[in-house]
């Protein structure tokens, strides 16, 4: 996996994903001007790459999977319009531009969350329309969608960090990793879930990709939790030190840098020992998993 590789795949999945966009006019062009605000500041558009890697290793081929990449971005997007709220993170910068609430106020910018998750669903919902969709596997994939973004899933991890927050509670290592697994590897997990399922692939294989996109997602946490520390911010596009403002328990707080780094390396690279246990091949998520470690955006 080279830079222009990855270049290339995050601008079919950004292409793929603009075309589910609404459009900014009649009376909601507000909210919508919001969405289309925060989903086009750019962004690694991990997740659909993610999904349609697995889904192409799996012998995916049709364009079943679109909306689906299109539904998971508006689903993280979501995800982080409300994250960065006052009422959360409170955080001012993404992407390196001004979050939703700065420019568009706190009301629009929860509006605009919710109006990306119900698109979100609008949007996956298309595939029926998908001439060579198998329904079977289509409703399989949406209901992975939907645990993977709730309670069980995205949901559930957020809502235990917010818990956390106002009690000021402070974590240990299993409450950190149960939010870590579920606020960043829940949508991992369903990005390359719905990409096998999509493809057809069998329900050992489904299993075992799930195993590999949780040890990323929660690699990738660990990571995210370095770069709030000695990230460079012009790189991750966010300030510094967000964390350590929210006087938040992570990955760092509780093992320290160098225990972090080493952690998120071994997690990473025993999610490529058990991609390989597959036996299918795709070098370039194969390369997409490992780039994990030490990343710097
Ligand atoms: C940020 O996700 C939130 C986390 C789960 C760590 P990304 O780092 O994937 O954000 P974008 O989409 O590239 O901006
Ligand atoms: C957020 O984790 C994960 C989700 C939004 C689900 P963080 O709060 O650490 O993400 P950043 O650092 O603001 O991107
Ligand atoms: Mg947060
Ligand atoms: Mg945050
Ligand atoms: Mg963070």
């Amino acid at each position: 996996m080279n830079e222009s590789e990855m270049k290339m795949a995050r601008l079919r999945a950004e292409e793929i994903i603009y075309r589910y966009l609404p459009e900014e006019k009649g009376y909601p062009a507000t909210i919508v001007s919001a969405i289309n605000y925060s989903v086009k500041a750019g962004g690694k558009r991990l997740r659909p790459i993610f999904m349609y890697e697995t889904y192409k290793m799996f012998g995916g081929e049709g364009e079943v999977i679109e909306p689906f990449m299109a539904a998971i971005e508006m689903i993280h997007n979501y995800s982080l319009v409300h994250d960065d709220l006052e009422a959360m993170d409170n955080d001012e910068f993404r992407r390196g531009r001004k979050t939703t609430h700065v420019i568009y106020g706190e009301g629009m910018a929860v509006l605009a969350g919710d109006g990306l998750l119900n698109l979100a669903f609008e949007t996956a919902l298309k595939a029926f329309d998908v001439k060579e969709a198998d329904t079977g596997r289509t409703i399989r994939a949406l209901r992975v969608l939907a645990d993977k973004s709730g309670l069980h899933g995205m949901l559930g991890g957020q809502a235990c960090d917010v818990d956390a927050d106002q009690k000021k509670k402070k974590l240990d290592l299993d409450e950190l990793m149960y939010i870590h697994e579920n606020k960043t590897g829940a949508l991992i997990q369903a990005s390359m879930e719905i990409g096998a399922l999509l493809a057809g692939a069998p329900m050992k294989e489904v299993d075992i990709i799930s195993q590999v996109a949780l040890l990323v997602g929660t690699a990738f946490q660990i990571e995210d939790d370095i770069l709030d520390v000695e990230g460079d911010e012009k790189l991750i596009g966010k300030r510094v030190g967000s964390d350590e403002k929210n006087n938040k328990t992570t990955y760092v707080t509780l093992k320290g840098l160098e225990e972090s780094k080493k952690d998120a390396k071994e997690m990473s690279e025993k999610a490529t020992e058990l991609f390989d246990s597959i036996g299918r091949s795709n070098e370039f998520l194969r390369g997409l998993i490992l780039s994990m470690i030490g990343r710097t955006s």
